[in-house]
């Protein structure tokens, strides 16, 4: 349980994309929180449910596109799942921003960055254009971008993409949310200007404070920079703690698999791992384990779905596996 009022708070939430035959059951069961200021991960292989999260999360998936079978979401104790769109239209970009993975999308190509900044910073902080020039110009510096006027009169074509990512993230910063939910924020981008930009969203958000959900594929990026983890797969949560516990001391095999991708969590001279089998299909998941048809560990009790269950009475520290009751018992 959240120890303080969560920015984000997802209760068992499940939903699915109504299809013709077997409906996709793309969330089950997840419950996840992100309390103010703290930087939390959500990682998983592709098709984990970890997109579906985050734009559920703004109430971003196309209406009438899916169907909630249970549970609840709320931001800033806002239920999210009723809101009305006036409302969501403010929460959205004032006390909520996203960034996805690549900005080319989302900044419109053919207007200079000088113009777009200006028009969402004029519309969520009703300023003059001069004051809210000054602003962009400010936020584009706390980017550690050397010479904002010239990024203002460019277009997004022009710039690098790490150069557009923090366009981004000043853009994201530039009402002041309280949560900011970064979908692959740096997949598209070089592993130096990926860590890089990291860096720079996170000094921000320790700056002013602003939480953090950050979505990635990959573990070593959740390492670095994430306070909290959820592992997730077949769209549900399947372990969660702090991120060095979770790095430390993996309970579920399929985290385990995650790290044993890592060159940095494998002896030297010894081979990086990949999880075999593929994800099942979430129009027909098995009523057991969805893990245990790709588990080395799978034994008859895999059967039967285990529940998220506190690790030695850590609430904070979960693992939906039988394999710690079962050495326990
Ligand atoms: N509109 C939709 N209609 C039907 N199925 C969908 C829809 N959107 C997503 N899905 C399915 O929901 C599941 C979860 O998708 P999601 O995009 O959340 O995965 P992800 O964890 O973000 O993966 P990736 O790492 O590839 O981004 C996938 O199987 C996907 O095909
Ligand atoms: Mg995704």
């Amino acid at each position: 349980m959240p120890t303080c009022n969560p920015v984000l708070a997802i209760d068992n939430l499940s939903l699915e994309f109504p299809a013709y035959q077997n409906n996709v059951k793309a969330l089950n069961g997840v419950s996840l929180h992100v309390n103010p200021g703290e930087i939390v991960g959500v990682v998983g292989e592709s098709g984990s449910g970890k997109s579906v999260t985050a734009m559920l999360s703004m109430r971003l998936l196309p209406e009438r596109s899916y169907r909630i079978t249970s549970g609840s979401l709320s931001m800033l104790n806002r239920n999210m799942l009723t809101a009305p769109e006036k409302d969501l239209l403010q929460i959205r970009g004032r006390d909520c921003a996203m960034i996805f993975q690549e900005p080319m999308t989302a900044l419109n190509p053919t207007r200079r960055i000088g113009r777009q900044m200006l028009d969402v910073i004029i519309h969520h902080q009703k300023i003059s254009a001069a004051a809210a020039r000054d602003k962009a110009i400010a936020l584009l510096r706390d980017m550690h971008i050397a010479s904002p006027e010239q990024v203002l009169e460019s277009y997004p074509f022009e710039l690098s993409g790490g150069m557009r990512q923090r366009v981004m993230i000043a853009l994201a910063f530039s009402c002041e949310p309280q949560l900011l939910i970064a979908d692959e924020p740096t997949t598209a981008l070089d592993v130096t200007v990926q860590r890089q930009v990291l860096l720079l969203l996170r000094e921000k958000a320790r700056q002013k404070g602003t939480a953090i959900l950050l979505i990635t594929h990959d573990m070593a990026l959740v390492s670095q920079f994430c306070d909290r983890v959820y592992v997730m797969y077949t769209g549900a949560v399947v372990e969660q703690g702090l991120t060095d516990d979770v790095m430390s001391h993996p309970q579920h095999p399929y985290t385990q698999g995650l790290l044993s991708g890592l060159p940095e969590m494998v002896e030297p001279g010894q081979p990086l791992m990949t999880i075999p089998g593929q994800v099942p299909n979430l129009a027909r998941l098995p009523s057991g384990c969805t893990f245990a048809e790709r588990c080395a560990h799978a034994m008859p009790m895999c059967g039967e779905r285990p529940v998220l269950t506190a690790i030695h009475g850590n609430e904070q520290r979960k693992s939906a596996c039988w394999l710690p009751h079962q050495e326990l018992s």
